[in-house]
């Protein structure tokens, strides 16, 4: 659902959704409503406790003296302490879930002046758009006996605002934003046999349509290269596993340093059975988003080629499905990775490092990239130490995970830093291979960040470990439950901010 704009004005049937500061007081539209329903809207709030808190909704059901079928008041909260862009998509997320059982169809906003705001009401507008947007995302494909009245019905959400065409204008960019986000959501969605490392690879070349150059490597080129750590992983499986590298080349071209690229690492287990140390069966069909990390980051190239970001930015995704079978590697067998380096697998449950130990070093040696950032599902322990509210950070560069925290706060994905020390690092010591691919009992999250690291040499990296935050099982404002796509914003508010043009 993509909400539209328009000048100030209300049409004069459906349902109406106008705003109250707190106090209550009503904007400029509401109020005018109130006086022509002979208070209506006021009674209704008094009556309700409504003051016009931040977030609050409050419905008034077929006026008298109208022909709407609704007015929905919604609290702005104190304009000068609540409005801002945050608090305005989260908004549009809550005006979405309550319009979108509308019969007609249709919803139309009127934003009134709002004494106070630090907003412009264009902005406001392209923000509220935004969240409505972001909170309309359903996966629905596959539920083909849904009744009609069943699913949402809303089709229209306009937004009357005066500058409707500078609100236009700031939305675009937010709305390219959102196509990176739902296509990241709609393949974490897809289930297993879907989505595996082919088809996976084939979503990343519809990129090619926006400009992204896209390379789809297989297993006979990543033998040549030496990735044995990413092939192993993947060697039990019928479906061949593939490498796939982005290009947006939106910054200059030239050969200088600072016009090398950024980089973005995706680990793409596109089903974890654990392979031979198998998981047990209860709740192992999560595990068809154990490729969240690599969704991210062609979410991500979508969103950066969709809005031409002035930026070169490249994105290495590995693909692989981790299965029992005859040909699948056994614990306790030696793999030499693209960097030389070689890998007792302990386990191999603990697949997702394997991946990215040869994508993070194919990615380093290729583009020398002035960072690397990886997202992975990597670790149940990160679930254990953060929930699902923060995403596990690990980096080699202060500044660099500075950023990145800094960019999560902006778009509400919260990251929260995690240690890197040698003693961690000696836990993945093996006894005949230059190291294991697990730690001990503690400390889970970390030993996996310690063995990343061994793969990225000097270049300022940062981990981003999603396992607790990939999935949601509850509703948020604009994040329905299901794929999240979280990073994606994250990633691109962080491109915007430090990266872009500069
Ligand atoms: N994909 C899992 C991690 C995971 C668990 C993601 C739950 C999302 C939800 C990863 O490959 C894995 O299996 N990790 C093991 C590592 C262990 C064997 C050292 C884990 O966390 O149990
Ligand atoms: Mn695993
Ligand atoms: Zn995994």
């Amino acid at each position: 659902m993509k909400p539209t704009f328009a000048k100030p004005g209300l049409p004069g049937t459906g349902v109406v959704v106008v705003f109250a500061v707190k106090g209550p007081t009503l904007l400029a539209t509401g109020k005018k409503l109130d006086e022509k329903t002979g208070g209506i809207l006021t009674r209704a709030m008094r009556g309700n406790r409504f003051d016009g808190s931040k977030g609050q909704t409050l419905d008034v059901l077929a006026p008298a003296e109208t022909r709407l079928d609704r007015v929905l008041i919604v609290g702005l909260g104190k304009a000068a302490d609540d409005i801002d862009d945050l608090a305005m998509q989260n908004l549009g997320g809550t005006i979405f879930t309550n319009v979108r059982r509308a019969k007609s169809g249709k919803a139309a906003l009127a934003l009134d002046t709002i004494p106070d705001s630090k907003l412009s009401v264009p902005n406001i507008a392209a923000q509220i758009a935004f969240g409505v947007r972001l909170r309309s995302y359903r996966f629905d494909k596959y539920r083909t006996k849904e009744k009609e009245d069943a699913k949402p019905s809303i089709k229209s959400v306009t937004i009357h605002c005066a500058g409707d065409a500078n609100a236009r204008k700031a939305y675009k960019t937010l709305d390219q934003i959102a196509d990176g986000v739902f296509f990241t959501r709609d393949l974490v969605s897809e289930p297993a046999n879907i989505i595996y490392p082919e088809t996976l690879a084939n979503e990343a070349k519809s990129l090619a349509k926006l400009g992204v150059k896209v390379q789809v490597l297989g297993e006979a080129q990543m033998k040549k290269l030496g990735m044995g750590s990413l092939l192993g992983v993947g060697q039990g499986s019928a479906r061949e596993s593939k490498l796939v590298v982005m290009e947006w080349k939106g910054g200059k071209q030239t050969k200088s340093k600072s016009d090398l690229p950024i980089a973005f690492v995706g680990k793409g287990v596109t089903f974890d059975t654990g392979g031979i140390s198998i998981k047990p069966a209860s709740g192992m069909e999560d595990m068809k988003w154990d490729m969240g990390g690599s969704a991210v980051v062609i979410g991500l190239m979508k969103a950066l080629a969709g809005r031409k970001a002035k930026v070169n930015a490249v994105g290495v995704v590995g693909l692989v499905e981790n299965m029992p079978s005859s040909t699948a590697q056994r614990p306790g067998d030696v793999v030499t990775s693209m960097s030389g380096q070689t890998i007792e697998v302990i386990n191999t449950d603990a697949e997702g490092r394997l991946v990215l130990a040869d994508a993070l070093w194919y990615c380093k040696e290729r583009f020398k990239p002035k960072f690397m950032i990886n997202l992975a599902t990597l670790t149940g322990a990160i679930i254990v130490s953060l929930g699902s509210r923060h995403a596990g950070l690990f980096s080699n560069n202060d500044t660099l995970a500075e950023r990145i925290a800094e960019a999560g706060k902006a778009v509400d994905e919260l990251m929260w830093r995690m240690p890197l020390h040698e003693d961690y690092d000696k836990m993945i010591n093996s006894e005949i291979a230059d190291m294991q691919n697990i730690g001990g009992r503690g400390a889970g999250s970390i030993t996996a960040a310690q063995f990343l690291q061994r793969f990225v040499d000097k270049t300022p990296w940062a981990h981003m470990d999603i396992a607790g935050v990939t999935w949601s099982k509850t509703d948020a404002p604009t994040v329905p439950k299901g794929g999240t796509a979280f990073g994606v914003r994250l990633l691109d508010r962080l491109v915007t901010d430090y990266y872009e043009g500069k």
